[in-house]
């Protein structure tokens, strides 16, 4: 799917169909609607008097234009009341339009951005929103499809935002909405694939690929060197599985005197079987999301790229299978981590906190100025947050702070749960430094305060994206199947990062 600006009148533009928003009050029509209705005899403003429109965010209704030389269908969605617009509402309806597109076999779908841009969202938010909405509602994953299936709708293959008035920034807008659906459609793919083929050893050849074709340094490091490094706690998750572990390290240099460096590291599991402490049957085919954190990591790297950040950019990936092979790890084992701390593994399952502690310990190297880990961690961030938004907590309120505000701007919101110094006692170990577990009671929480543990001296933050990785059902703007969580977050905070 292309997406591109043009300047002109949305009625006259000559693409199969014309998306206008419909807004929720006294008067919903905004002005491509007024004109387009009077053109086409007022069959929209029937449909409002009818109340068949309404504005509701979600609604979709649409009229077959009959004539040459413009657009043949007017797509008419529901943003909500005009007073509570915002890039989210933007981008559902963008989603919502870009469907119904579909449904209907057209190819070419214009956005008539003049009406989506009122009060309170500028030009270039708008646009970005709306090619973002059309891009991540389009989104499939057939690759292990044999053959198409006959009842799937044909894909718009152009966006075009049409506006009455030219500027400059419009087009950087787009484009880095192309660069942000790009990423996160690489997120979705390494999410979804399954994880007999998603193996340690293939996320790191697709990260590899990923690296060379946006230019950034890439390096990977295998059991050997793990054990060199002292990463005790990445290998003794690895032990149970005959797929080698994987450490990745991918580098953005970073530009300018302003650049400072941030270590981005993601939790790459590419099956959690929860080991030796072995989970139940039933879903445990979704542990194949357990990558979901690096997979984020490895998107937001091709995204940061491609955006030309000015930031240096490190991004870390331990990755491994957590599997009951014959020389797993026992519940009871104690192994030292990378910093020489000692981790009684109490509980197998709880084997991401592992593979962090080594990624942390070694982040410690680049004298980070900050350090945000991702990852599916904990069940229990569903249990307490649903699945609007993803846990965070940290040691640096500030760093907390800036992620959660570009978490509101980006739409991929967070939510702060305590880390107090109460919640690291908790979890002292009785033979060892420290326990992996400290029971069911905030677990979320817990599994922070054990990161704790091997963080260095630099602002750190961790996000518990286990509720917001992968969704159940079809979403407007995430199909069932990984979302692609963490690029548009990370990318939206690194841009005012400072
Ligand atoms: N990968 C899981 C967390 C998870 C659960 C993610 C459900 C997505 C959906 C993690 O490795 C895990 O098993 N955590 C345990 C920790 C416990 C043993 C302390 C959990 O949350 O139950
Ligand atoms: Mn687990
Ligand atoms: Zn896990």
């Amino acid at each position: 799917m292309r997406s591109r600006i043009v300047v002109g009148e949305p009625l006259r533009d000559d693409a199969d169909a014309l998306v206008i928003p419909v807004f929720e009050g006294k008067e919903p029509l905004a002005r491509a609607g007024t004109a387009a209705d009077r053109e086409i005899g007022g069959s929209v403003s029937d449909m409002v008097k009818r109340r068949a429109l309404t504005g509701k965010p979600g609604q979709v209704q649409t009229l077959l234009v009959p004539g040459e030389d413009r657009v043949r269908a007017l797509i008419a969605v529901g943003v909500g009341p005009r007073e509570e617009i915002s890039t989210d509402r933007i981008r559902e309806a963008a989603a919502h339009g870009q469907k119904q597109a579909s449904r209907l076999a057209l190819r070419t779908l214009s956005f008539a951005l003049d009406d989506f841009t009122v009060a309170g969202v500028s030009a270039t938010d708008a646009a970005e929103a709306i090619v973002e909405g059309a891009r991540f509602s389009a989104y499939t994953f057939r690759r292990y499809k044999s053959a198409p299936s006959a009842d799937e709708p044909p894909r718009v293959e152009e966006i075009r935002v049409v506006t009455r008035s030219k500027r400059a920034a419009l087009g950087a807008a787009v484009a880095r909405a192309e660069t942000i659906a790009a990423a996160t459609e690489t997120v979705r793919d390494l999410g979804n694939t399954p994880p007999n083929e998603m193996t340690p050893s293939r996320l790191s050849e697709r990260a590899r690929e990923i690296c060379r074709a946006a230019g950034i340094r890439f390096r990977t490091f295998g059991p050997k060197e793990m054990e060199k490094f002292g990463m005790g706690a990445l290998l003794a998750v690895a032990r149970g599985s005959a797929e080698p572990p994987a450490f990745i390290e991918m580098e953005i240099a970073g530009r300018g005197p302003r650049a400072r460096t941030v270590v981005l590291i993601g939790k790459g599991v590419t099956f959690d079987s929860g080991g030796i402490s072995l989970k139940p049957a039933e879903n445990m085919d979704k542990m194949k999301y357990d990558m979901c954190g690096a997979a984020a990591v490895i998107g937001t790297m091709q995204a940061l790229a491609a955006l030309k950040t000015r930031h240096r950019v490190i991004g870390l990936v331990p990755t491994t299978e957590n599997m009951p092979g014959g020389s797993a790890s026992r519940p009871g084992d104690v192994v030292r981590a990378m910093n020489g701390k000692t981790i009684e593994i109490l509980n197998t399952d709880a084997e991401g906190r592992l593979i962090l502690a080594d990624a942390l310990c070694y982040a410690d190297r680049f004298k980070p100025a900050a350090v945000v880990d991702l990852a599916t961690l904990t069940g229990a961030a569903i249990i307490a947050l649903g699945d609007h938004c993803s846990a965070i907590l940290g040691s640096d309120q500030s760093l907390i702070d800036g992620l959660v505000a570009a978490g509101e701007k980006s739409g991929e919101r967070l939510w702060q749960l305590p880390l107090w110094k109460i919640h690291m006692d908790e979890i002292r170990g009785e033979t060892a430094d420290v326990k992996n577990t400290g029971g069911r009671a905030g677990s979320t929480i817990k599994g922070a305060a054990f990161l704790q543990y091997f963080i260095g001296k630099f602002p750190w933050a961790h996000i518990d994206i286990a509720a917001t990785a992968n969704v159940e059902k079809d979403k407007p703007l995430t199909p069932i199947g990984g979302t692609g969580v963490g690029v548009r977050l990370l990318t939206t905070f690194l841009d005012s990062w400072r």
